[in-house]
């Protein structure tokens, strides 16, 4: 059967049977107040990301920092192998942007640029300050540069949802005649309504003479909560890649959600098949998702981000699987398919998986981590090792998502700057609570300190600051437990402000006691503060690139 899309009109090559999937939760997702994550944690998540089948990483805007073309350099260098993924890194629509993001994915096997300039009148007549002509001009040109440096080009008009339609027909013919392969449609703004964007996509396939040498690719964010609905319609009309990012992630109310685009494709295949020239009851799917490595990546995410997933959130919430009605338990327990519309194992949750103990030896723990997904130095095994004998020793049974709440907080303490040696509190309900606290310094000194404080938590954090000395308003401070029961590790995710550089920094970090673990994600988000602090980028450029809100 020919692919045939909603409005009839046959998908020519490069048409697809499936949809790409373009993940950009290192790029676009890190842009999210907080989320900042260093060389080693960009690194572990675009392994995982491998592991997950996404078909595009977007690794980084390598101009942007230092740090920036480092992480994006490294990644295209161990996980952009043959059978890996593509690698992408974003650019404007400069020449020192296109050639620095050419060189950070040199060692990629199938690198990608990834340009953009924006099209809408107000972005181009405030921020820009560029007519039609011009713009034209510099898409023309610059996607011509960037194809003679990388074959894969992706070209996005930045602001689409809100340009001038015949406008950006005729951006994206130039972009596509200057050698685009993808051309990416973004709802910058996330103001577009779910049937207006499948109007976009079609009246693209409709004017652009040339849009069929190029897949045409979808990006938006949820500022109306529309993002996903938009993809979809976008597919149905035409749409083959998809930018999405884990756990939904992004600038503002986030970016569209990789897990939940999947899911819908997977569990309502047979509403989706026809727009893909599919017979309705055919079960190839329509991603190359492993669908099962979901659930781990989302919390690997959200463990190395510090961002926390809602607990009702969609496929990856805490109770997007939960029945607590009456009813809904009857339901479920005569016949699952009552209530419940896809499995959970399907993206990975399993319910007790109890796969280590006290006696499990050096040789059990490395290969379930391995079979995780994380590759270890001997220096971290070794680390990670003795955090699991610590555990076991104070938990009978562990599971994989305590193993993995281990490595990413051994994974996370980096950079480690200040070390946390010693906490003790005292408190109750007749007592002041009063912590003493002892820190190391990157100096290597040895600092002891003691706080009182409206409870034990406040009282670690003041004997801290005491200590650390560095400005900060901590606006957020959460616990959950990884697993359930009365000996389970419990996570803190914290997130503080510093005013002088006008940003929040994140900290994560987990212990079967709580307090330990509250410590330890303080002094992890007060050494990312610090890190920033010390490492201002080097140069004006590029201190106006870091500042570029894309
Ligand atoms: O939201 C946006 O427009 C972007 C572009 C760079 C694709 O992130
Ligand atoms: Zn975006």
């Amino acid at each position: 059967m020919e692919p045939v899309v909603a409005n009839s009109i046959p998908l020519s090559p490069p048409a697809l049977d499936r949809v790409l999937i373009f993940d950009t939760t290192l790029r676009d997702g890190e842009q999210s107040p907080g989320a900042t994550l260093n060389g080693e944690e960009k690194l572990t998540i675009a392994r995982q990301l491998a592991r997950l089948g996404a078909d595009i990483i977007e690794a980084g805007f390598p101009f942007a920092s230092p740090g920036d073309f480092e992480a994006v350099q490294k990644i295209a260098e161990e996980v952009g192998t043959e059978a890996g993924p593509t690698i992408c890194g974003l650019a404007r629509a400069t020449r020192r942007d296109i050639e620095t993001a050419a060189q950070a994915l040199a060692p990629a096997a199938k690198g990608r640029i990834h340009t953009f300039i924006a099209t809408s009148d107000i972005h181009m007549q405030y921020k820009l300050r560029k007519t039609r002509a011009e713009v034209l001009a510099t898409v023309a040109e610059m996607v011509a540069l960037a194809a003679s440096l990388i074959p894969d080009v992706e070209f996005s008009p930045e602001d689409a949802g809100r340009s001038d339609p015949e406008f950006l027909y005729q951006v994206l013919e130039t972009a596509i005649r200057a050698g685009a392969k993808t051309v990416n449609i973004p709802d910058t703004v996330g103001y577009t309504m779910p049937e207006e964007f499948g109007r976009i996509i079609r009246g693209i396939r409709e004017n652009v003479l040339n849009a069929s040498d190029a897949v045409i690719s979808v990006h938006g964010h949820d500022d109306l909560g529309v993002a996903v609905a938009n993809f979809l319609e976008a597919i149905k009309n035409g749409a083959r890649q998809v930018e999405c990012t884990i756990n939904g992630i992004g600038e503002r109310a986030g970016n569209a959600s990789l897990e939940e685009i999947v899911m819908a494709l997977h569990v309502r295949r047979p509403y989706f098949n026809p727009y893909f020239g599919l017979p309705v009851e055919s079960e190839k799917p329509l991603t190359n998702i492993v669908t099962p490595e979901i659930y781990r990546t989302s919390r690997m995410v959200s463990n190395l981000t510090g961002m926390l997933v809602q607990p009702n959130k969609a496929i990856v919430g805490a109770n997007a699987f939960s029945h607590e009605s009456g009813i809904h338990q009857d339901g479920v327990l005569k016949h699952r398919q009552t209530y419940e519309i896809m499995d959970a194992q399907t993206i990975g949750l399993q319910t007790n998986s109890i796969v280590l103990g006290k006696l499990s030896g050096r040789n059990a723990f490395r290969t379930r981590l391995q079979e995780l997904g994380f590759e270890l130095s001997e220096q971290e095994l070794n680390k990670a090792f003795v955090r699991f004998k610590e555990l076991a020793d104070k938990k009978k049974e562990i599971s994989d998502l305590d193993l993995e709440a281990i490595v990413n907080d051994e994974i996370r303490q980096i950079p480690e700057l200040f070390r946390l040696e010693r906490v003790q509190v005292s408190c109750g309900d007749r007592e002041i609570p009063t912590a003493t606290v002892t820190v190391l310094t990157p100096a290597g000194e040895e600092l002891t300190d003691a706080a009182v404080g409206t409870g034990p938590v406040d009282a670690v954090y003041e004997a801290i600051n005491r200590l650390v000395q560095v400005p900060n308003r901590l606006i957020e401070y959460s616990v959950q437990s990884v697993t359930a029961g009365i000996d389970a590790i419990g996570e803190v995710t914290i997130r503080l402000y510093h005013q002088g550089l006008g940003k929040t920094f994140s900290g994560h970090a987990a212990n079967t006691d709580i307090i330990v673990a509250s410590a330890n994600a303080y002094v992890n988000a007060l050494n990312r503060l610090y890190f920033a602090l010390s490492s201002e980028p080097a140069s004006a450029s590029q201190r106006e690139a870091a500042t570029q809100k894309v």
